[in-house]
């Protein structure tokens, strides 16, 4: 009896699938198959595919070549499934000739040739339209977000918007795009738009493109105000265009993770979310000198706030603010006081003040330690009373982080992802919220300070 066992993705099943397995069971009398994770295929960068696990492992199924279907969601596992399941062929595709070669101590490695002309990918770029985007603002993240668009398929970054001609000039020789200062002649050459311009013009820009038919992925804080965000969300709904605002952190693979083992009960009931972002801004920067919308509240707050709104939800019952003044009369450092029914949480954040940049998840059992930078969150752990039980989780995350955010916009356009549960726009609504009360908090201490 010879045990065959082979990988993939199987996304969007195809001939090629077709024909590799059942070459693979042919090899032998039993194919074991085992189909990826979402978490891991996201974690080795592949971050577009797009039907969920249950329907890729029903299509395997379906073919019948399978006499039993595994879930791969680890790097390192197929040694393990090797011995664990006695298989004698490892088998994959041509395309990954010499890659699997490491395993020949344990097992026969056979690459079967590849059906031509054919893939995943081909269909994914065939069933959808490259979406082009266009960036407003070319400031400091505008060329990370032209890089990190590069790995994600569907998409092209077409153009900038930016009505000083400096920056704009600046910004066409570093990177090569055409920028436009005419809003409207910029708008007729996209089919969405990042805005990354200073904060105060977010909401404006998002609300124009929108009635313009465009769908918008918005740097944080997309309004100021809950009544702002509320609008601009109810004009994505009328226009049937997607906005989502672009807190990174909520679509990094490790940070869902973190928010699923926090959720799973393994520390209990979660009563408490401590999260703090600080960096010591240049004193020339914007975050610094800018009074009105500068200040570390408007610039990191979504990032502490992100956890505690996932994780504790948008209703709470009282919210306490507190700053430390900087000498341009923003804010050096604020920390936020949230109490909910049952729980409670901090946000803190500094341009002003170091401080420890974590986030603790404290529950009922145990709790969540994530050291800085949590909010990429490529390491937490689990502690208990036990001081020797330590869980650790080592969730992978490429580049900079920008890439899932645009992979989850690209979703959401192509009408894949309809729910956007990694950030809702009720949970964008209450950081507009928060944030309302942040600026109303701030215009009656300086008024107090003017008396
Ligand atoms: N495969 C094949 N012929 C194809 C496409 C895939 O033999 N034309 C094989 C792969 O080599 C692999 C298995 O099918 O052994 C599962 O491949 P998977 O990566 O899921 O499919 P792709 O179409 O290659 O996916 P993608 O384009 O996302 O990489």
């Amino acid at each position: 009896m010879k045990t065959v066992i082979t990988y993939g993705t199987f996304d969007l099943f195809h001939e090629g699938h077709y024909n590799l397995l059942k070459r693979a069971k042919e090899l032998g009398d039993r194919l074991i198959v085992g189909v990826t994770t979402e978490h891991f295929d996201e974690a080795r960068g592949k971050v577009n595919v797009i039907d969920p696990i249950m329907k890729r492992i029903e299509n395997v199924k379906n073919t019948g070549f399978a006499d039993e279907i595994i879930i791969e969601d680890h790097e390192g596992q197929k040694i393990e499934d090797i011995q664990k399941y006695g298989a004698d062929i490892f088998t994959v595709g041509s395309d990954w000739v010499g890659h699997f070669d490491y395993l020949k101590p344990f097992c026969e490695v056979v690459y079967l040739p590849r059906t031509p002309e054919i893939s995943s990918t081909k269909i994914r770029s065939g069933k959808f339209k490259v979406i082009r985007i266009g960036i407003i603002g070319t400031g400091r993240v505008a060329p990370r977000f032209l890089y990190e668009a590069n790995y994600v398929s569907g998409v092209n970054v077409d153009c900038a918007f930016n009505p000083d001609a400096e920056s704009a000039g600046a910004f066409h020789k570093k990177t090569g795009l055409k920028v436009y200062a005419d809003f409207d002649q910029f708008l007729k050459k996209v089919d969405a738009v990042y805005i990354a311009s200073p904060h105060e013009t977010h909401y404006l820009y998002a609300k124009s493109a929108m009635e313009a038919g465009k769908s918008v992925l918005c740097e944080k804080p997309m309004t100021f105000s809950r009544a702002a965000a509320e609008e601009l969300y109810a004009l994505a709904e009328e226009k049937g265009v997607v906005l989502m605002e672009a807190v990174k952190t909520a679509y990094c693979p490790g940070f869902q993770q973190l928010l699923t083992v926090a959720e799973s009960g393994k520390i209990g009931e979660i009563c408490d979310v401590e999260a703090a972002f600080t960096r010591l801004a240049d004193p020339a920067s914007r975050e610094v000198t800018d009074s009105e919308y500068g200040g570390s509240f408007l610039e990191y707050g979504s990032y502490p706030l992100l956890p505690i709104i996932k994780l504790l939800g948008t209703e709470y019952e009282d919210v306490h603010i507190d700053s430390l003044p900087s000498a341009n009369g923003n804010d050096a450092y604020t920390k936020i006081q949230i109490r909910y029914a049952n729980a409670m949480a901090t946000a803190k954040t500094g341009t002003g003040v170091k401080s420890e940049g974590q986030l603790v998840i404290s529950g009922t059992k145990g709790y969540i330690l994530a050291p800085s930078p949590w909010w990429l969150t490529k390491y937490f752990e689990i502690r208990y009373e036990d001081a020797t039980k330590i869980e650790s989780y080592h969730p992978n995350f490429m580049g900079d982080g920008l890439r899932y955010e645009i992979s989850q916009f690209m979703l959401k356009i192509n009408g894949v992802d309809t729910r956007g549960y990694r950030l809702t726009a009720q949970e964008s609504i209450a950081m507009a919220d928060i944030t309302e009360r942040f600026m109303a908090q701030r215009e009656g201490s300086l008024s107090i300070a003017e008396d």
